[in-house]
């Protein structure tokens, strides 16, 4: 089958070629993202690879029907940059990778609030410099502390069963309590009752109409004054302007993202050379208790191993029968899903 696979790096393209033993299909590299103008690349493949900052908007998926492609095989879990109706209407299959090491997007998390807590990130530019003063590196135990989890399927399940060896309560949120992490002694309670009482929130539910800026101002009014805020999941369940309100008025401790509203623009690319033009994200970059990284949560080997493996099972299965074996479709948009 002839692939065409949008917004490759080497790593995506070493992983992917480890895959496709024997050369079974033929991938078609492109570095460029998925988009309007770049749609057309995929004329004569019957099946599109994308990533999560690609556009599937009707538009595209109509310019890749009308060019034959029949199969949009996606190499992440999330799949809100797809619009499913417009490719059910299309006749379009679409495939995910469910389940990749969610491991690497858990521990991703923890490394995100320990560093946040215990100022890593301060730190190890001060000792470099010869600065070897304390004041501003704070931080406290986390044991005892209370911890919220919103979102507690794969990787929110793997974050409470990690944070368990910290001795500390747990809290969760999500429309169909996972019974693992009740067993850890998790007590599921409303959004807010579980932002007012956490020391620190993380957020591990997809963005849905119903999560998307679930993090509003309304609910930061609500939280625990100085609350540490942890978003791998995806930038616009955060609604960004009323977190940078929250950290200037204080009644936000701190925030580490992996992930932001506007990300297409920025990540997974070198813009070292160039002024970024995203106000909102160059403001985020000014706060001492604000932590980034791009989009890294995922990337480990075990996990691009994974999605190389799921994505080409995903393909082979479609060329042999017409159907991948991991299918999205409107009703998983809501509840756990299976690996
Ligand atoms: P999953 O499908 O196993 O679990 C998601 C959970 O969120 C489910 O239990 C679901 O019921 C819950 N949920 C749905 N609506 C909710 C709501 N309104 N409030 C609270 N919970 C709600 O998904 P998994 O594998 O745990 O991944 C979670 C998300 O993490 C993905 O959707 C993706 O957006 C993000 N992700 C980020 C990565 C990164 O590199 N930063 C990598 C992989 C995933």
């Amino acid at each position: 089958m002839k692939v065409a696979v949008f917004s490759t790096k080497p790593y995506d393209r070493h992983f992917l070629d480890a895959a496709n033993a024997g050369n079974t299909h033929h991938l078609v590299y492109f570095d460029a993202r998925l988009s309007a103008e770049t749609a057309p690349l995929a004329a004569d493949a019957e099946a599109v690879c994308a990533f999560v900052n690609d556009v599937l908007d009707r538009a595209v998926l109509t310019t890749l029907a009308d060019n034959g492609v029949r199969l949009i095989a996606l190499r992440s879990a999330g799949f809100n940059n797809v619009d499913l109706a417009a490719a059910s209407d299309l006749g379009l299959a679409v495939a995910r990778v469910p389940a990749y090491s969610p491991r690497a997007v858990a521990e991703h998390t923890l490394a995100l609030m320990l560093c946040l807590n215990r100022k890593i990130h301060r730190a190890y530019n001060r000792v470099r410099e010869g600065n070897f003063a304390l004041d501003g590196l704070l931080g406290f135990d986390l044991h005892g502390k209370t911890v919220g989890v919103v979102g507690t399927g794969k990787i929110g399940e793997t974050v409470a069963t990690i944070l368990r060896g910290f001795d500390v309560r747990l809290l969760a949120h999500d429309p169909y309590p996972n019974p693992a992490v009740s067993a850890l002694g998790a007590r599921y309670v409303s959004r807010e009752e579980l932002f007012q009482n956490s020391d620190i929130v993380t957020l591990h539910c997809p963005l849905t109409p119903d999560t998307r800026h679930l993090v509003d101002a309304a609910l930061l009014a609500k939280a625990k004054p100085g609350l540490m805020l942890i978003n791998t999941s995806r930038g616009a369940v955060i609604d960004t302007r009323a977190v940078i309100r929250g950290l200037k008025d204080g009644t936000l401790g701190s925030l580490a993202l992996d992930v932001y509203e506007e990300e297409a623009d920025l990540f997974f690319e070198d813009l070292s050379d160039t002024v970024i033009r995203d106000d909102v994200f160059a403001r985020l970059l000014t706060f001492p208790n604000v932590l980034i990284t791009g989009h890294q949560a995922f990337f480990t080997r075990e996990a691009l191993g994974q999605i190389a493996e799921t994505t080409l099972a995903n393909i082979d299965a479609f060329a042999a029968t017409g159907q991948a074996v991991h299918v999205v479709s409107s009703e998983k948009v809501v509840g756990r899903t299976a690996a």
